[in-house]
């Protein structure tokens, strides 16, 4: 299964009952496996968590901490780029390299790398004055 077909799986378990709108996410990670997430609304909206952030917490569950690319489908009219949040949560575990493909159900889809979705990302080194 590649990271596109993981996403739309993962999509098919998303709770999103106030947006109606599901998405999907899956990385590749260091360690060889694929990780992935779904969204999961809330009531309390602001504590729904997007499907990228599920599919960082399944990564960091099965002990790998290094994402190499990720996928994230929904089906709105245009591929789905991640939210902020996301962006930074990706961040994390990621380089300025790392892709990031946005897909809809239809199989329309683009790429982009995260520098170009964050640049100026928020590092430890903006605290600490070190290298990075
Ligand atoms: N959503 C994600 O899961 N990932 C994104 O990157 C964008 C937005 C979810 C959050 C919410 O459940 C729904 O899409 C509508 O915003």
């Amino acid at each position: 299964m590649n990271l596109i077909e993981a996403a739309i799986a993962a999509r098919e378990t998303a709770y999103a009952p106030y947006s109606g709108f599901k998405v999907g996410a899956a990385l590749l990670a260091a360690d060889g496996q694929v990780y992935s997430g779904c969204n999961v609304e809330n009531v309390a909206y602001p504590e729904g968590t997007c499907a990228e952030a599920g599919a960082i917490a399944a990564m960091v569950r099965g002990g790998a901490r290094e994402i190499l690319e990720l996928a994230v489908v929904a089906d709105g009219p245009m591929p789905i780029p991640p939210c902020g949040g996301c962006r930074q949560k990706i961040a994390e575990f990621a380089s300025a390299e790392t892709v990031i493909i946005m897909a809809r159900l239809s199989g329309e889809m683009t790429r982009m790398n995260l520098g170009e979705l964050l640049p100026g990302r928020f590092r430890a080194d903006h605290m600490t004055g070190d290298v990075p």
